[in-house]
C-alpha cells in the first residue's frame, strides 16, 4: 500500500512485540530499494509476517508494505524507483496484528518522517495521548516515533528531534529514520541490535550481518544508548550526553557466500551438512584462552550454565560434560528462570551463558542478574560482536559461520564440542580432548553421505504422519533426547517430547500405543543396557522403535548407524535427530527454514 492509504478501521492499540530484521542504506547505488529488499530478504529468519520500504521519490515520502514474506517481493515493482536512500523492515509479530497497516516503515501525518523499528515502546500510550490518538492509523507502537519526531521538527532541526525523541522513549529499540528533504539516515539503539557497515562511500544499517555481506566486511557496532547520523561519514553520538563517539572499525571474518543456501533446497539442510568444518573450527581456540577459562570455572565457588531454547539443551550437555570430565557440579537453568537462582550468586559465581545470536532477551536478563551480584559472566557465541559477546566478561566465538536457519544446528555441536574441551582442559586433557573431537569431525564427515541421507529420508517417510513422537536418551544424551524433540517439533509440528529414559516407567509410557514412533538414543557407555531395556519396555506397549546407536539391537525397527565416539556421543546422535526433523518437515510439504510462530533471534521476554 502506499503512504496515504488510512482506511484501515482503527483499533485499540497494542504493544508490538517484534524481533524483526531493519535494513538501512546510503550511497551512491541508485537502485536503494531493491537493494534494501535483497538486504532484507538475507534477515528474513528474523520475521516472515510482513515487510515495507520506504525513500523518497519526487520530493515525496514513498512508503511500500505488505503483509506475507519478503522472500516474495517482486523486485521488478522497484525497478524504475531511483533513490540513493532507502529503509526497510521485515516484520515478526505475537501482538499488533499482521496487517498492511501494522507493517513497517511506519511514517508521521504530514508523510515526511519514516521510521523501522525492532523492539517495543513501552510508554507508547503516553505518548499517543500527548498527540492525540485521532493521529494515528495502525495499532502499534512504533508509530509514536515518527510522529514525535514530526511533533518536534516543527521546533528544530531533523537531528535534535530525532535526539528529543529518543529520549522520550522507554523500552527497547533499535530504529532508522528517514526524512523528505534531508538526504541521510539516522539510527539508534538501546536493547536490539544494530550494526553500521561501511562500505566505498556507502553505508548499511542492519539488525545483522549478512544483510549488506556482499559489500562491505568492515563494521561498527552500535551500543545501547547511541545514536548515528550517516550521510556522506557516519557520526556517532551519546544519546544521554549529546557528546560524539569514536568507533573502532571490526572486520568480520565472514564470506557473502556464507549465508547463501548454495544448491542446497534449505538452510537448515546446508547447515546440517556444515557440521562436518564447523565442528573443527569452534575447538581451534586459542590454548591460553581455553587453558584461562577452565581455571576460572575450577576458581569459581558457583558455576551456572545458561542458555535458551537448544542452547539451554547445550547447556544441559555441558552439565554432563562438567561432571563426567572434569569432576566438577556445575548449575543449569534455562535463561528464563535464572534470575530466581539469585540467592545462590556472589562475587566469586561464575555464569557462563550460551546463545548462537548472542541477542537472546532472556540471556541478557539472566546476564543481568549475575552481574548486580558481582558474579563474572563467561559467553559462548556464534555472533562475534553480538550484545552477550560484548557485555561479557569473556567471550569466546565458535565460529561456526552464519546460521539462518531458525532451528539451530550447526551452532549447537560447535558449542558442545567447545563445552566439552573446557571440560577436558579442566583436567590438563586438552590436547586429547582436541584430538578426540577432531576424530568426532571426521566421524561426521564419513557419516554424512548420500546413502545415509536417503536412509534417513526413508525412516522420516515412515513416521511422517503420526501426530506424537518421543524421544529418550540417559546421561549426556537426556538432553540431546530434548533437543531432539524441540528440533521435531519447531519445523515439523509433529508433537515431540524428549524424556529421561528412566522416567518412562513413572508416568510417560501411558502415552505409548501400537505403532507410536520413539527414538531411542544409545552410545557405548556405563549406561547402554538400561537405555536397551528402556527401549524394550517401550517395545513391549507397541512402539516403533528408531534405534540411534553404534550397534544393532534386536529391539530396534529402525536402526541409524553412528561412529562409536565415547563420550562425545551427543555430538554423533544429535545429527539423525535433526535429519530426521528436516525430512519430516520437508516430505510434511512444510518449510524448515521457516517455521510458523517462531524467530531465529528471540530479542523480547
Ligand atoms: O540465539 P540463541 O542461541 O540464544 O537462541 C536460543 C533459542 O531461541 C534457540 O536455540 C531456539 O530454541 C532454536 N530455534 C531451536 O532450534
Amino acid at each position: 500500500m502506499r503512504a496515504t492509504a488510512k482506511h484501515e478501521p482503527q483499533c485499540e492499540p497494542q504493544l508490538e512485540i517484534i524481533m524483526c530484521g531493519i535494513f538501512g542504506y546510503i550511497g551512491p547505488k541508485e537502485n536503494s530499494l531493491e537493494l534494501v529488499i535483497k538486504g532484507l530478504q538475507k534477515l528474513e529468519y528474523r520475521g516472515y509476517d510482513s515487510w515495507g520500504v520506504a525513500t523518497e521519490l519526487d520530493g515525496e515520502l514513498f512508503v511500500d508494505k505488505k503483509i506475507g514474506k519478503i522472500s516474495e517481493a517482486n523486485l521488478d515493482d522497484f525497478k524504475d524507483k531511483k533513490c540513493n536512500f532507502a529503509i526497510g523492515h521485515t516484520r515478526w509479530a505475537t501482538h499488533g496484528g499482521v496487517t498492511d497497516t501494522n507493517a513497517h516503515p511506519h511514517f508521521s501525518s504530514d508523510k515526511t518522517i519514516a521510521v523501522v523499528h525492532n523492539g517495543i515502546i513501552e510508554n507508547y500510550e503516553e505518548i499517543r495521548e500527548m498527540i492525540g490518538k485521532e493521529n494515528f492509523v495502525s495499532d502499534t507502537d512504533t508509530e509514536v516515533i515518527p510522529q514525535l519526531i514530526a511533533k518536534y521538527r516543527k521546533e528544530m532541526g531533523f537531528k535534535e528531534a530525532v535526539l528529543e525523541t529518543i529520549k522520550k522513549l522507554k523500552g527497547r529499540y533499535a530504529i532508522v529514520v528517514t526524512n523528505v528533504g534531508e538526504n541521510y539516515l539516522i539510527a539508534a539503539r538501546r536493547g536490539s541490535p544494530l550494526i553500521v557497515g561501511v562500505g566505498e562511500n556507502e553505508y548499511f544499517l542492519a539488525s545483522d550481518i549478512p544483510a549488506f555481506l556482499e559489500y562491505t566486511q568492515n563494521v561498527n557496532y552500535l551500543d545501547d544508548d547511541e545514536m548515528v547520523i550517516v550521510d556522506g561519514g557516519v557520526e556517532f553520538m551519546n544519546i544521554t550526553t549529546g557528546e560524539p563517539i569514536k568507533k573502532r572499525l571490526v572486520n568480520i571474518d565472514l564470506k557473502a557466500e556464507s549465508a547463501e543456501k548454495g544448491d542446497y533446497d534449505h538452510f537448515m539442510l546446508k547447515e546440517i551438512m556444515e557440521q562436518k568444518e564447523s565442528i573443527l573450527r569452534a575447538i581451534n581456540q586459542d590454548t591460553d584462552e581455553i587453558m584461562h577459562i577452565a581455571q576460572m570455572i575450577k576458581n569459581s565457588r558457583g558455576c551456572f550454565l545458561s542458555g535458551c531454547g537448544t542452547a539451554g539443551k547445550v547447556c544441559m550437555a555441558g552439565e554432563y560434560f562438567f561432571s563426567l570430565i572434569a569432576n566438577r557440579h556445575v548449575n543449569f537453568a534455562p535463561s528464563s528462570e535464572f534470575p530466581v537462582y539469585h540467592h545462590f550468586l556472589r562475587p566469586e559465581s561464575l555464569l557462563i551463558v550460551v546463545s548462537q545470536s548472542g541477542e537472546t532477551a532472556d540471556v541478557l536478563e539472566a546476564m543481568e542478574a549475575a552481574k548486580k551480584k558481582g558474579c563474572k559472566v563467561l559467553s559462548i557465541v556464534n555472533s562475534e560482536g553480538s550484545t552477550i559477546a560484548r557485555q561479557s566478561d569473556f567471550s569466546l566465538h565458535i565460529k561456526a559461520g552464519v546460521e539462518k536457519a531458525v532451528a539451530s544446528t550447526k551452532a549447537a555441536t560447535s558449542q558442545m564440542a567447545l563445552l566439552m574441551l573446557i571440560a577436558t582442559a579442566m583436567v590438563g586433557e586438552l590436547q586429547e580432548g582436541r584430538r578426540l573431537l577432531a576424530e568426532v569431525a571426521s566421524q561426521i564427515n564419513d557419516m554424512l553421505n548420500p546413502r545415509f541421507l536417503t536412509y534417513i529420508k526413508d525412516v522420516a517417510e515412515r513416521i511422517k504422519d503420526h501426530e506424537n513422537c518421543y524421544i529418550i536418551g540417559k546421561a549426556e544424551n537426556y538432553p540431546m533426547a530434548l533437543e531432539a524433540a524441540i528440533k521435531i517439533q519447531e519445523v515439523s509440528y509433529v508433537h515431540a517430547e524428549g524424556f529421561a529414559a528412566g522416567e518412562l516407567k513413572h508416568g510417560p509410557i501411558a502415552l505409548v500405543t501400537e505403532g507410536t514412533p520413539c527414538i531411542s538414543l544409545i552410545a557405548n557407555d556405563e549406561v547402554k543396557s538400561d537405555t536397551i531395556n528402556n527401549t524394550i519396555e517401550l517395545k513391549a506397549r507397541g512402539a516403533h522403535i528408531i534405534g540411534i546407536s553404534p550397534e544393532k539391537h534386536e529391539v530396534f525397527d529402525d536402526w541409524i548407524k553412528v561412529p562409536d565416539v565415547g563420550i562425545a556421543s551427543p555430538l554423533v546422535n544429535i545429527i539423525p535427530t535433526q535429519l530426521l526433523a528436516y525430512y519430516i518437515s520437508v516430505l510434511r510439504g512444510l518449510d524448515p527454514d521457516m517455521p510458523r510462530n517462531l524467530a531465529k533471534s528471540v530479542t523480547v521476554k
